[in-house]
């Protein structure tokens, strides 16, 4: 799969996002090693704080069905990465993120999306 074939799928399924506060519907899709997408969306509540974005609930998803770090090739998603979800990135070892920001699309690695990261 392509990373324009899994921008698309990220695109397609930001249809789907629980965003009824900020009307900002996030979409994600994760490539596995073994070629499974999983796909996840932003899901906002009226205690805002409480939201979660795309990429967790993408990457909570794949975690559930038993993927670890280090299987995730390239996550592609329809925002620029918030600065918690680039630790969530870097801490499964994603490999490659690709995602829109305004009119551009951008590719990185996890390392340079989080510079210096926390080690425990
Ligand atoms: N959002 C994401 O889903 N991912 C990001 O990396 C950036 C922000 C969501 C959170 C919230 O539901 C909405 O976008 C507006 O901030």
């Amino acid at each position: 799969m392509t990373d324009a074939e899994l921008l698309a799928a990220a695109d397609a399924i930001a249809e789907r996002a629980y965003a009824p506060y900020s009307n900002f519907h996030v979409g994600c899709a994760v490539l596995c090693r073994d070629g499974h997408v999983i796909e996840g969306v932003n899901v906002e509540n009226a205690a805002y704080p409480l939201g979660v974005c795309a990429e967790k609930t993408a990457l909570s998803r794949a975690i559930v069905e038993g993927y670890r770090p280090g299987d995730f090739t390239v996550v592609a998603t329809t925002a620029s990465p918030c600065g918690g979800c680039r630790q969530w990135l870097a801490e499964l070892q994603v490999e490659r993120v690709v995602f829109r920001n305004g009119d551009r699309v951008v590719v990185m690695t996890a390392d340079e999306l989080l510079p210096e990261q926390f080690e425990l």
